[in-house]
């Protein structure tokens, strides 16, 4: 994949995404934004790639946030429409039916906080900062953070964060929950890669469908979503995967997985 602002390469079923704005701490203006949705589209489709990795380039950001030099001329309507195309990668990456690991390797602040958000698990480095800072700016986080970051780490401390635009370090965003594991900066991609392998070695197909069965189930009452775990479930029954994945179980041999 050949693009302005990201960096793509994949090696055994991992593709590991890069935001490459070096000049701007990897903020994300809107033709970066059409680029990840180009890259995510087409990373869904493609049938080699099991699991995305998503960092920033270099040492200092994973993503600094929208770009505050596109937005300022904004108005009601295009602000709106900026929004709306934030969201438009949220829900893309939310609906993939692979998983997607956030590798936060330095700043994710409003925007690059978002989008880490909305990654099935986020890995940071020690160096990490967090936060929500828009209030700075006059804004609201507008890439979904009022929504996500409420419903990950619960509403007071999402409102502490949202409302002073505080920023928080690796520890205290591991504390809170808002990040899964915390690891020397030199060590993180070499750990996100150690955990996508895992991840990768599972049955696809059931890796996906736990995706949705989890995006869905928090997205509504306790009855529909385990309603909606067992329709899942079920159709783990239809997967050439879950046939060889129990039979290797009783034959004492590791499961070879066809993704089908
Ligand atoms: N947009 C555009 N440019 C940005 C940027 C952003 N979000 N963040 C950093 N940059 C640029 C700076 O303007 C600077 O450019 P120049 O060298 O041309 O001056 C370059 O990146 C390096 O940044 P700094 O010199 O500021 O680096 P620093 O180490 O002193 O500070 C920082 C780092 C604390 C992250 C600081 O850059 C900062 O506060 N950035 C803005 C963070 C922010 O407010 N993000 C939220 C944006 S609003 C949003 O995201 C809305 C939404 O929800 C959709």
């Amino acid at each position: 994949m050949d693009f302005e602002n990201l960096l793509y390469n994949c090696n055994e079923g991992i593709a590991t995404l890069y935001i490459n704005r070096p000049k701007a701490l990897n903020a994300l203006n809107a033709a970066t934004i059409r680029e990840l949705i180009s890259a995510f589209t087409r990373i869904g489709a493609d049938a080699e790639v099991k699991l995305v990795i998503l960092t920033g380039s270099g040492e200092k950001a994973f993503v600094a946030g929208a770009d505050i030099s596109e937005m300022q001329p904004l108005d009601a309507i295009t602000g709106r429409q900026f929004a709306l195309l934030g969201h438009q990668l949220a829900a893309l990456i939310e609906e993939l039916p692979k998983p997607v690991i956030a590798a936060v390797n330095g700043f994710a602040l409003g925007g690059g906080c978002e989008l880490a958000l909305c990654c099935d698990i986020r890995l940071a480095s020690d160096n990490a900062r967090f936060g929500q800072p828009e209030v700075n700016l006059g804004v609201i986080p507008g890439f979904g953070g009022t929504q996500r970051l409420a419903r990950l780490i619960g509403k007071g401390r999402a409102s502490e964060l949202i409302m002073t635009g505080d920023m928080v370090d690796a520890a205290e965003a591991y504390r809170i929950g808002l990040v899964n594991k915390v690891y020397p900066a030199a060590e993180l991609l070499a750990a996100a890669q150690k955990m996508a392998q895992k991840i990768a070695s599972k049955g696809p197909v059931a890796v996906g469908l736990a995706k949705a069965a989890l995006r869905d189930g928090l997205e509504t009452d306790l009855t529909r979503a385990c309603a909606r775990e067992a329709d899942l479930f079920g159709l783990c029954f239809a997967t050439a995967d879950q046939k060889e994945g129990m039979q290797a179980f009783l034959e004492k041999r590791p499961a070879q997985f066809a993704g089908k």
